[in-house]
């Protein structure tokens, strides 16, 4: 007879297997490289009948939202082996996850998808986005003045996560970094690590960094030459984009363009003279409230949004978060409290998701069936309280 799974991490000895399993469901069998990547305590796995029949690899780094940092969890891949597929395991490991996330404080939690129909079953939904761009290297302001680029050890990194630590609160949906993260932008450990950039103001106080890989293509002619240059990771403070751009101008004569993951509208756009930038892709992630009365109290609101809200929510996954809520803005802030009455708003977990990291009008939402029932005014007033920066992060995962 089948038990009821269990819900687990795993000890150090089972890290091999766990990964292998992770491997097998993503087709890449092979990839002895990924074990070395992990480590047990990520790891969270569904055991039925002595068997793992689902695992995932979870991360929990804060996330920024408007200013304020609040807790969070990113799950970094999650399978289910192929003979245990379509038997509701994937769907219970995160459902377990989420309970576990909700009883450590983490309101929220993020993932990229490439299965959203499946993540989409259990309350996540689009909710910030990922855009790749890309400029020919002819095109890039020349000169970096008034700043200066200074290259960098991989290992003389502290004026960079320095930086990093002043600039990100201004990044709506950025991560608090750890070290990992760090050194997989600097490729630690790789045949091939990044090169690191510093740029610095005239009194030699940084002001931003570039990690870039070098990536010599096929030219195609009449073409001489073709050098794609990947950035891996950048960041300034605001305006001194020129002086990044122009420590790459120099690749112009030998085919050199150059590659990057940003915010939309991105602030190169504004560097440049023309509009030469082009966007080449867009990803995007999805994020699920755990714990939706904190999360909405948690983020900051414009100041001078006041009024309130109520709608139902129905949540199976997460049924702490089902029932009648009523929503009070003012003063910068949101307060949910349960309502004794039954308000004509309903709004579903996902469409929540949407509008919490400001991603998507609410009009929008209600147009996808996401939230219902909802009055013009109510919609005017989320409108308002959501209004932002565009979400996005600079880490892929
Ligand atoms: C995607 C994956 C994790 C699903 O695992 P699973 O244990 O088979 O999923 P479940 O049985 O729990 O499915 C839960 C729900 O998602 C739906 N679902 C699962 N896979 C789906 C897919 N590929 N497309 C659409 N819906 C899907 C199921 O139909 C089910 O819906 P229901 O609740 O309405 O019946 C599994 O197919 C897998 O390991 N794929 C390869 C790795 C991968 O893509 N991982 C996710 C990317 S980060």
């Amino acid at each position: 007879m089948t038990m009821e799974p269990t819900y687990r991490g795993i000890e150090e000895a089972e890290r091999e297997q766990a990964a292998a399993l992770m491997m097998l469901g993503f087709g890449h069998p092979h990839r002895a490289d990924y074990a070395r990547r992990t480590v047990a305590e990520e790891f969270r796995v569904l055991e039925a009948d002595g068997e793992i029949v689902s695992v995932l690899r979870q991360a929990r780094l804060a996330q920024w939202w408007l200013g304020r940092a609040l807790p969070s969890a990113q799950v970094l891949q999650l399978a289910t082996p192929p003979e245990h597929r379509a038997r509701g395991y994937g769907a219970v490991l995160l459902g377990r996850l989420m309970a576990e996330l909700y009883d450590d404080g983490v309101p929220t939690v993020t993932l990229r998808p490439s299965t959203a129909a499946f993540y989409r079953t259990v309350g996540f939904e689009f909710a910030g986005s990922w855009s790749v761009y890309q400029v020919r290297c002819e095109h890039l302001p020349r000169s970096a003045a008034p700043w200066r680029v200074r290259r960098l050890a991989p290992d003389g990194l502290e004026p960079v996560l320095g930086l990093y630590e002043r600039l990100v609160p201004a990044r709506h949906g950025g991560l608090a970094r750890d070290r990992r993260w760090w050194r997989r932008f600097t490729r630690e450990g790789l045949p091939e690590p990044a090169t690191c950039f510093l740029l610095e103001a005239e009194d030699s106080s940084p002001v931003g960094w570039m990690l870039v890989a070098f990536e010599p293509g096929m030219a195609v002619p009449p073409e001489p030459f073709s050098n794609r240059i990947e950035v891996l990771d950048w960041g300034c403070v605001p305006g001194a984009e020129r002086g990044l751009l122009a420590a790459l101008a120099g690749w112009g004569p030998l085919g050199g363009y150059v590659q990057w993951s940003g915010p939309d509208p991105d602030p190169v756009l504004f560097a440049l003279d023309d509009e030469h930038l082009s966007m080449i892709a867009r990803y995007h992630w999805m994020l699920r409230l755990v714990d939706l009365a904190a999360a909405f109290a948690g983020r900051p609101y414009p100041a001078g949004v006041d009024g309130e809200v109520s709608f139902t929510v129905q949540d199976t996954a997460c049924p702490w978060n089902a029932g009648h809520w009523r929503m009070v803005l003012g003063g910068g802030k949101a307060e949910l409290d349960r309502t004794g009455s039954v308000p004509a708003g309903r709004a579903d977990p996902r469409g929540l998701a949407a509008l919490f990291t400001g991603f998507a009008d609410p009009e929008v939402l209600a147009a996808a069936g996401m939230l219902d029932g909802f009055g013009g005014a109510e919609l005017g007033l989320l409108r308002a309280a959501f209004a932002g920066p565009r979400p996005w992060t600079a880490e892929f995962y």
